[in-house]
């Protein structure tokens, strides 16, 4: 992986997460690209132009009025020269201006200026992340075509919890580094599924399970910093679509989920079945709803719902496949008869029950394949599934070459 000879601007609004672009520099330094820092006046209350003076190997901007800079380098010279600008953290009021065009100081004017896509890395007060004044302003941006990355969810430097932390150095350099077309999966076409599927029973009951969707959307989002092309399939969840996915298709029940997979599965690389499919639905739908006899047990017929990977193996062309498989009892011999049998490229087991795998924000995985394992430790899934992406990524390369 290498940025050798790119060209980004690094832009820092006023935050406390201004001290986390230190890190991003560095990362970025790391793979070679030539890193260009320009700071708001509120940025410099955080960190000082010195600290990334130092990190970058070239002189801070943050003045639009500063005479000897600007014969150095003007700030149009600055804008042509950029590749990418992202700007990390990007306040409230960052966003404010610039949804309104404004170009008050050196890096709104700067943004205003470039042809370079603009990726801006929120991060504030979760109560301010949620204000509609804000959310607006971030509808403006998004809808002009800027990348808005994240902001992650947690414990926030001013003690709340909830949405509006910057997304970390590592992840920003990750979306950078796949914009440029260089990430593992570069070029290639991931399709996830995500989340559980609901057989309905009548029109106000359902057969489900506990699948919130994340450990797929994590998926999804780690395949595109790994510069895929994504579709995600997801069953019924409340999860915002990440970041740079291509194509988002919500199903239901686990017969549309086989429909919509295997019908995106004719244009994808790698398939990656991380939903918790129904094996069973009711027999029969009632289109009514099925009255409570008082006393009298109530029977359901089930009829097995067809297996998705299986499906997909079975035909003579087929994306690598990735299943999942969640287990409460021997995780490692349910999922090695499930690779063997389903006809998959690679296993990821989780034992889940007791709060384990399902709902939970992290998880631990072990990666099972012909011929070798992984394990995978307990982690965020966010940033589990960057490592699951990576091993998928080397065991793709490795069976199609
Ligand atoms: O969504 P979260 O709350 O984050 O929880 C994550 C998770 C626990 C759901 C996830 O990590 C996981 O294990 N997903 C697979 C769940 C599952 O249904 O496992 P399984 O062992 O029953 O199925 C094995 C594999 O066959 C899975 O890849 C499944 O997508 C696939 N399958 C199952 C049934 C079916 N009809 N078609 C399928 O393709």
């Amino acid at each position: 992986m290498s940025l050798a000879q790119r060209r980004i601007l690094l832009g820092v609004s006023g935050g406390i997460a201004a001290y986390k672009s230190c890190e991003l520099v560095r990362r970025l330094r790391d793979l070679a690209a030539e890193v260009r820092v320009v700071m708001t006046e509120a940025a410099t209350h955080f960190v000082s132009p010195t600290t990334f003076q130092a990190l970058s190997g070239q002189p801070v901007r943050v003045s639009l009025w500063d005479a000897q800079a600007e014969a150095a380098m003007g700030h149009i010279e600055l804008a042509r020269w950029a590749e990418r600008i992202v700007v990390a953290p990007a306040s409230a009021d960052l966003l404010a201006r610039l949804a309104h065009g404004m170009a008050d100081d050196l890096l709104t004017t700067v943004c205003l200026a470039s042809a370079a896509p603009l990726y801006l890395a929120p991060a504030m007060n979760q109560q301010m992340w949620a204000h509609p004044a804000v959310q607006a302003n971030v509808a403006c941006l998004r809808q002009r075509g800027v990348q808005l990355l994240g902001p992650a969810a947690g414990e926030q430097a001013c003690g709340d919890v909830g949405s509006g932390r910057m997304l970390e150095p590592g992840a920003l350099r990750d979306i950078l580094l796949a914009s440029f077309g260089t990430g593992a999966l570069a070029g290639l076409r991931v399709l996830v599924s995500a989340g559980p599927t609901y057989e309905d029973i009548d029109p106000v009951r359902f057969i489900g399970n506990r699948s919130s969707g994340r450990m797929g959307f994590a998926v999804a989002e780690a395949a595109v910093r790994a510069g895929a092309t994504v579709t995600l399939v997801a069953g019924p969840v409340s999860l915002p679509t990440p970041t740079g996915v291509t194509q988002r298709i919500d199903v239901r029940s686990a017969a549309q989920m086989h429909a919509a997979v295997l019908a995106a599965a004719r244009e994808a690389d790698i398939y990656v079945g991380a939903a918790a499919v129904g094996d069973y639905r009711p027999l029969e739908v009632s289109t009514l709803k099925l009255k409570k006899r008082a006393g009298t047990p109530l029977s359901l017929k089930l009829d097995e719902n067809p297996d998705i990977l299986a499906s997909l193996s079975a035909q003579p062309a087929h994306p690598f496949l990735v299943g999942f498989a969640a287990e409460t009892h021997d995780v490692a011999g349910y999922a090695r008869g499930k690779l063997e049998r389903k006809g998959l490229d690679m296993i990821a087991a989780n034992q889940v029950g007791d709060g384990l795998g399902f709902e939970a924000p992290d998880n631990a995985l072990t990666l099972y394949w012909a011929g070798g394992e992984c394990e995978l430790p307990r982690t965020a899934k966010p940033e589990l599934a960057r490592e699951l992406i990576s091993r998928v990524a080397e065991r793709y390369r490795a069976a199609r070459p």
